[in-house]
């Protein structure tokens, strides 16, 4: 078993990305013995398709850093890193562009939702994304990745991109990934508006929470969250047709470990007045900690980069021979 997910170092950790995904690589990581290891990553080479002034991608990767070492990710224990300090992550995407074909990237719709209605404008880098993403997993023969949903069509693309390589090549040199995607909590949706996902890149502050957010900021985006008049129902079918309320509920439900049923009938009858003040004293409570720990790490920037240092050349080593693999099968002298 070969664990690996990456995370884009634009903005701040919200709790999309935590319940969606980090949570889920602290408990993957947790349950490993022996010397298997973990591969987690900032895409700061993916975060070229967002501008950004040399300052704030710099201090970007050090904070999510910072932000993934305070939720519980152990860099002795896994192998932290950044992607533009392993050059194979370019190298492999370069060769796999070789690989994957116009058709399938037309279809990822995660392009089509950022490239928007100017595709003309949007940059190549926006276009050709999940083929390095798709290199990001090979390299490392991961077999699961734990990602959120939106990122299930990306790794449907890396199995493509990886039987056609093995194919075309005639070698078994890349490992199909499997993606983990935690079912509850596989979108997490924005407090704005319950049928958009939770985002770095939504305009609205107020749809998300981030894990850098103070108690009086928590308790006021749960206090202005869009929701409806109705009580909540005794289980978690009456919340049917209610997108506001179920994002709630699946929120205030991961974060006790419980149910959304258990929830429901927790607080049956009652409405948004009674359910809002519990669900951010409960936010408050967990994430309190996690900025805590945040705040003190961020205050080193020196110790952050020595623990991205030393994750790239472990990294950089676990690469290497998948690297070399790829060059070998389609004949091309290093
Ligand atoms: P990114 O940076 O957008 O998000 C990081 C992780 O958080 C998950 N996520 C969510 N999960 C549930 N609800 C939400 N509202 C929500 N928002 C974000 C994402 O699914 C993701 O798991 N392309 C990737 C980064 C990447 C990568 C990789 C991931 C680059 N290479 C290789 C896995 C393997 C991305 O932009 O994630």
């Amino acid at each position: 078993m070969r664990v690996l997910s990456g995370i884009q170092p634009t903005g701040n950790l919200h709790l999309g990305n935590y319940l969606g995904a980090i949570r889920n690589w602290v408990a993957m990581q947790d349950s490993m013995s022996g010397d298997s290891r973990c591969f987690f990553f900032l895409a700061d080479m993916h975060s070229i398709t967002v501008h950004e002034t040399r300052e704030q991608r710099l201090a970007n990767v050090r904070d999510m850093t910072a932000a993934l070492v305070a939720c519980g990710i152990d860099p002795d224990r896994s192998v932290l890193f950044n992607q533009a300090r392993v050059p194979a992550h370019a190298e492999l995407c370069w060769l796999l562009c070789g690989t994957a074909r116009i058709g399938w990237l037309n279809r990822m719709t995660q392009f089509k939702d950022k490239a928007g209605k100017n595709r003309e404008g949007a940059s190549v880098g926006l276009y050709v994304y999940p083929v390095l993403q798709a290199a990001d997993v090979l390299l490392y023969q991961a077999t699961h990745v734990p990602v959120g949903e939106d990122q299930k069509q990306h790794l449907e693309l890396t199995r493509d991109v990886a039987t056609k390589f093995n194919t075309d090549f005639g070698v078994e040199l890349f490992t199909l990934p499997d993606p983990i995607i935690p079912k509850e909590t596989a979108r997490i949706m924005s407090l704005r508006d319950g049928s958009a996902k939770m985002s770095k890149s939504d305009p609205s502050d107020m749809s998300r929470i981030n894990l850098t957010d103070d108690n009086d900021m928590i308790a006021q985006k749960v206090r202005k969250a869009k929701t409806d008049p109705e009580p909540l129902p005794s289980d978690a079918a009456g919340l049917a047709g209610r997108p506001e309320a179920i994002n709630l509920v699946g929120i205030y439900a991961t974060m006790i470990g419980s149910t959304p049923d258990a929830v429901c009938a927790q607080f049956a009858g009652q409405g948004f007045g009674a359910f809002k003040p519990a669900l951010a004293d409960l936010l408050i409570e967990k994430l309190a900690p996690i900025r805590q720990r945040y705040t003190a790490l961020r205050a080193d920037y020196g110790a952050l980069d020595a623990i991205l240092a030393s994750g790239a050349e472990k990294a950089s080593a676990a690469a290497e021979p998948t690297l070399r693999g790829a060059y070998e099968a389609m004949g091309l002298m290093r």
